[in-house]
């Protein structure tokens, strides 16, 4: 099937010498990095490997970002090259004058590609045929705390951030995977949908085949239709998931269908409470491994009994070694909420609050390496929590405890949120509205939709003029923005309340939603799926989106 492959090892070793060599060739050095812009493809992990043996690091970059997102991305980590697929050329082109000062390296990702798209790069499948030396490029004496990659995170505020991924955290990452769900490298085989630029797909599933030799299908782009019929062509026994793929495969059911496929066992992030059980009993699974934990986090946890909903277990017993505590605070704001003696308050069984990892820089799985942004790194950090000097990493998440110690995800706090399985920065939107609008104040938040996962993008817009061209908005947005970062319900306001705190109006914001019910001045627009258009937001659209009959 022309989508999936199965990734060849040998054939990768040999293909990431060549491309180890080839850089060697041209100056690259230990400490440099290289982004990368590919969609899923065996290649993709043999360029990372490739550099990796130069100790060149590679900066894997969301395949969705166009325009300003992608031009951030680029530069939030100092790249000195780019290695993108030919069919993103007319993205690259687009912001050609941005990127002048990088080197640039098109991958022709289509056999039928003659001549290179963009003239300013060079051929590098070309390159590496004429690069005829597969024998290993001499190891740079590399070490386990030497950075590998860098994947990007939006953290909890601010715009997306090059997390620094480090050869032990690589490893931890696809061991602990590898461990916790007894996977066997002679039967077991690995579907992989997601993405390689996130942890998830790149570290955790790619990992397994390239450190312990499980066989990993690897598909292009995830597809609810063909889900499971690739399971079954390919005899997979586990897949990797995260919560809105187990959405998408219940909504692309039906009940006549037969299903044929060998997986017992998933792993992965977000598969909510509410549709777990429906989830295991439609698909057959026997076994799910729900995990927690952000790409640059240390506040990473497993439940690895199946507990329904849980995303991880502290033992009672184990508290004072393993990392992670809830501790008080602000539900609105994520705030911890300090004593009079400055220090924070762990939570009770019950009591939802604040999830944060203990640093501890000595232990691999306490460690907090941060950002290649230094500056951003400190904002993540959190100081004075049990006792006086003490750093914690600052997960932005709400979890709750029961009295077993199986730990519940709650809500996201902070800046950003989550929508089609990617993180959005508020800000990053913030900016392009008001840019756009040439006015000052544009709000963006996440709001709840039944139904779905995370949280659709909202965004106040204050236009007391009546100057908005909404229109030209959602023009403006698609050419400047990821699709999944466009808010989907628009509220125009004459003016934003003035009490409180940003946050503060933010939460209120957030609090009305896009409820017609409770917002009456019909200032509210849907963005439609169709022809990306805003629309006016009726009582009627309303009651279709609530009851999942309008998808978005
Ligand atoms: C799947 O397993 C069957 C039965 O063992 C085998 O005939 C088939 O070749 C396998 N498919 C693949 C793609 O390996
Ligand atoms: C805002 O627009 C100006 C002019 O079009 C552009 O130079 C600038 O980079 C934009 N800023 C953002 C944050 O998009």
């Amino acid at each position: 099937m022309e989508n999936s492959s199965l990734v060849a090892v040998s054939l990768l070793d040999n293909f990431s010498n060549r491309l180890a060599n080839y850089f060697k060739s041209i100056g690259y050095k230990k400490g440099d990095s290289v982004a990368l812009l590919l969609e899923n493809r065996p290649e993709y992990l043999g360029i990372w490997l490739g550099l990796s043996k130069i100790g060149v690091i590679a900066a894997l970059i969301n395949t969705n970002l166009v325009s300003d997102s992608l031009v951030h991305s680029i530069f939030a980590s100092k790249n000195k090259g780019l290695i993108f697929g030919s069919s993103f050329s007319e993205i690259i082109r687009q912001i050609s004058e941005e990127i002048r000062t990088i080197n640039l390296y098109e991958f022709k990702d289509d056999d039928n590609i003659q001549k290179l798209y963009n003239a300013r790069a060079i051929d590098l499948k070309q390159k590496l045929q004429e690069s005829l030396c597969i024998v290993p490029p001499e190891l740079s004496e590399t070490e386990t705390q030497d950075s590998l990659l860098y994947i990007y995170t939006s953290g909890t505020t601010g715009l997306p951030k090059a997390a620094i991924i480090r050869h032990s955290r690589y490893m931890l990452a696809s061991g602990a995977l590898f461990y916790l769900t007894g996977l066997n490298r002679e039967t077991d085989i690995l579907y992989n949908a997601l993405p390689l630029y996130h942890s998830a797909g790149g570290m955790l599933a790619a990992g397994v085949s390239l450190l312990f030799g499980t066989p990993v299908v690897l598909k292009r782009k995830f597809s609810a239709s063909n889900f499971w019929m690739d399971c079954e062509k390919y005899n997979c026994t586990v897949a990797i998931y995260i919560g809105e793929i187990c959405r998408y495969l219940l909504a692309a059911h039906k009940p006549d269908m037969k299903l044929n496929h060998k997986v017992k066992k998933v792993c992965g992030n977000g598969l909510k409470p509410q549709i777990w059980q429906q989830f295991k009993n439609t698909f057959g699974i026997e076994e799910i491994y729900e995990f927690y934990g952000a790409t640059e986090g240390n506040a990473q946890m497993v439940n690895i009994d199946g507990r329904v909903g849980a995303v991880g277990f502290v033992p009672v017993l184990g508290r004072w070694i393993m990392g992670p505590i809830i501790i008080q605070c602000d539900e609105n704001t994520g705030e911890p909420i300090r004593t009079k003696g400055g220090l924070c308050k762990r939570c009770k069984v019950g009591e939802p609050g604040l999830l944060v990892g203990k640093i501890n820089q000595k232990q691999l799985i306490k460690a907090f390496v941060g950002y290649a942004d230094s500056q951003a790194t400190k904002t993540k950090i959190l100081q004075n929590i049990l006792v006086e000097g003490d750093a914690y990493f600052n997960t932005g998440d709400i979890l709750v405890e029961d009295e077993l110690g199986y730990l519940y995800f709650r809500d996201r706090t902070g800046d950003t949120f989550r929508w089609k399985g990617e993180n959005v920065a508020t800000c990053e939107v913030e900016a392009i509205i008001s840019n756009f609008t040439g006015y000052n104040d544009a709000i963006v938040y996440g709001v709840e939709v039944p139904g779905s996962d995370g949280k659709a993008g909202m965004a106040a817009i204050v236009d007391p003029e009546d100057k908005l061209n909404i229109k030209e908005l959602a023009q403006g947005l698609k050419s400047k923005l990821p699709s999944y970062a466009v808010p989907v319900f628009v509220r125009v306001v004459k003016s934003v309340p003035l009490t409180g705190t940003f946050k503060l109006k933010k939460v209120g914001l957030q609090k009305e939603g896009f409820n017609v019910h409770k917002i009456e001045d019909g200032s509210l627009y849907v963005l439609y799926a169709k022809n990306s258009e805003y629309q006016p937001l009726t009582s009627n659209i309303y009651s279709d989106i609530v009851n999942g009959e309008m998808r978005l």
